[in-house]
């Protein structure tokens, strides 16, 4: 390829998470605020746009594309898009974020279009706390979905929990046990401060992935593992089984230094870092020069030297970032 992408630091991005949508069925407490404002429609990268900016990035040398939100599946012509990105031959891996709850409707789709990973929101498996957490959502859906996805025969599923202390902390030997049953993959994620949440204070609610691995670790044979996704998660073996077992540590084991990834918004922001405000407005390249592809490739190149260092969530005098999670894609 003739120019790839690489920023001030010297680290390769391969990796694109293209957010389709900031709505969702759910309200999650640490994702959202309960009367969370959408985007209008017209601000939203149309399924073409969103194919055009894909393929900029594949030329680009982004191997990896993950579809998040948002929830993906409440997009309209979610299907149309994946069956379009599962077209780009370069792309080595095509996969989504999801929250579940349409995963009973769209997991064959998902799978016809070469998905063959899929990572699921779920947080606890008591169905009370659950709507609770979630504001909205039923566990039976998620439940089911899961089933649907694995009959579909999507290869690796991997659950993604976020643990409030005060909350679901009593979920997480239940989460993994269900986990090792279903021979699912499961990554616990410390939870980061986006946006303003009303109900619970950070950092009383924090829980460290260190934390979690004693608590698992006194029920199970934990032994570090060479599993890699390209992604923040650090894999651990669990004794007899093929699951497993990951923690995204942004806090307290920070991974930024081998960061391969950058966001599209659903609005069509590339955003450098998602724990940090540095962006560039690919829907306005896109409106204005309608199918000129050099030139959205050469703003995407240029935008690498804004690619930050690091986060600095946690930080006493970081800036509050105002964007909830469901702007960004997680
Ligand atoms: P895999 O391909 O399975 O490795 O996926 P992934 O872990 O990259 O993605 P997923 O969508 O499952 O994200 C899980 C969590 O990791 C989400 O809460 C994301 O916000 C978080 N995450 C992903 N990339 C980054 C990152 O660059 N920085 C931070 N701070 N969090 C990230
Ligand atoms: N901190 C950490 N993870 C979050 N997610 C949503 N909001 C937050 C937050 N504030 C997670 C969801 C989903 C993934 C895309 O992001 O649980 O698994
Ligand atoms: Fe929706 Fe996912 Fe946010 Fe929950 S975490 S509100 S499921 S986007």
């Amino acid at each position: 390829r003739e120019t790839t992408l690489t920023d001030a630091f010297g680290r390769d991005i391969t990796y694109l998470r293209l957010s389709v949508t900031d709505r969702c069925d759910y309200r999650c407490v640490y994702c959202m605020a309960e009367d969370m404002v959408f985007l209008p429609r017209a601000q939203v990268l149309s399924l073409e746009e969103s194919i055009e900016v894909c393929e900029a990035f594949a030329e680009l040398g982004v191997n990896k594309i993950r579809i998040t939100g948002g929830e993906p599946l409440v997009r309209r012509g979610i299907t149309t898009l994946f069956e379009q990105l599962g077209q780009i031959d370069s792309l080595d891996e095509l996969t989504l974020t999801t929250n579940g709850s349409q995963l009973s409707k769209f997991a064959s789709q998902l799978a016809h279009s070469g998905v063959k990973r899929i990572n699921i929101s779920l947080d606890t498996l008591d169905a009370e706390q659950f709507t609770e957490l979630t504001r909205f959502g039923k566990l039976n859906d998620v439940l089911t979905g899961i089933q649907a996805a694995k009959a579909a025969g999507i290869e690796r599923i991997k659950l993604n929990a976020v643990i409030l202390k005060h909350r679901n902390l009593d979920q997480v030997l239940p989460l993994v046990n269900y986990a090792l049953e279903q021979q699912l993959d499961i990554s616990f994620i410390e939870e980061m401060p986006l946006g303003q949440v009303t109900e619970h204070g950070r950092k009383t609610e924090f829980c460290s992935s260190a934390e979690l691995r004693k608590l698992i670790g006194e029920h199970h044979s934990l032994t570090p593992s060479a599993h890699q996704t390209g992604g923040p998660s650090r894999y651990w073996s669990l004794a007899g089984s093929n699951s497993k077992l990951g923690f995204i540590s942004p806090h307290s084991e920070n991974f930024c230094s081998s960061c391969n990834r950058v966001r599209v918004t659903a609005e069509g922001k590339l955003l450098l870092c998602l724990g940090n405000e540095n962006a560039v407005d690919l829907k306005a390249v896109i409106r204005r020069y309608p199918g000129e592809r050099e030139r959205l490739k050469q703003v995407i190149v240029d935008a690498m030297s804004a690619k930050p260092e690091k986060h600095h969530f946690y930080e006493d005098d970081a800036p509050q970032i105002i964007r909830f999670m469901n702007a960004t894609g997680g």
